[in-house]
């Protein structure tokens, strides 16, 4: 995430969507700025009283499935890296209670926030420039047009039943 060096003035997802564009490290790293952006935007329209939404990174971890599904992995993506991440890396244990603590900890401020070994971490450069603001901005509208047929008024309305049903649930 703090690799990426994604930047847009114009559509976010056809750039991201770019087959020409497309290297897989990178766009990686660009998914995952991009989710933090979402993440923290989506924050700003729930209420942690009603649900706590955080990016939890559970840091190099050995052991798990990632990039097992690689078609042509090269030399690197074969022999090196597996090999550096079993070295260096985290259980699956260790990874899987940065979650838990994401979950049970941190309190209400962890709402929106990018968890990483054990504690909040501050967001990518980008986000803190009004260039980043205003991709955030435009990749909260282009996700809800990509979303529009759940709902005809978008997300917002969907969040507003399923407040209303969980209010009638409980009553
Ligand atoms: N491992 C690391 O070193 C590391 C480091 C930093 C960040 N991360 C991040 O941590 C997260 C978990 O990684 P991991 O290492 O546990 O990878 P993983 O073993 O490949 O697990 C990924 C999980 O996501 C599920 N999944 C994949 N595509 C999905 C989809 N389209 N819809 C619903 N579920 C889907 C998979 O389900 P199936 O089992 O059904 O395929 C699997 O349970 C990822 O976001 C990864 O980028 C990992």
């Amino acid at each position: 995430m703090y690799l990426s060096k994604f930047e847009s003035s114009g559509l976010i997802l056809p750039r991201l969507d770019n087959p020409a564009r497309y290297s897989r490290f990178q766009q990686y790293m660009d998914t995952k700025m991009l989710l933090m952006m979402f993440v923290s935007r989506l924050a700003e329209q729930i209420s942690p009283d009603d649900v706590l939404i955080n990016v939890c990174n559970p840091g190099m971890t050995a052991g798990t499935g990632l990039g097992k599904d690689v078609k042509n992995p090269g030399f690197a993506a074969r022999f090196f890296i597996p090999l550096f991440v079993k070295t260096v890396g985290r259980s699956v244990g260790a990874g899987a209670s940065v979650y838990i603590h994401a979950l049970i900890t941190e309190g209400r401020k962890r709402h929106g926030s990018f968890i990483s070994d054990w504690t909040i971490k501050p967001y990518p450069r980008l986000m803190y420039t009004q260039k980043g603001q205003s991709m955030r901005e435009r990749l909260w509208q282009e996700t809800m047009e990509e979303l529009h047929f759940a709902s005809d008024s978008g997300f917002a309305d969907l969040f507003a039943s399923g407040r209303e049903k969980f209010v009638n649930n409980q009553n």
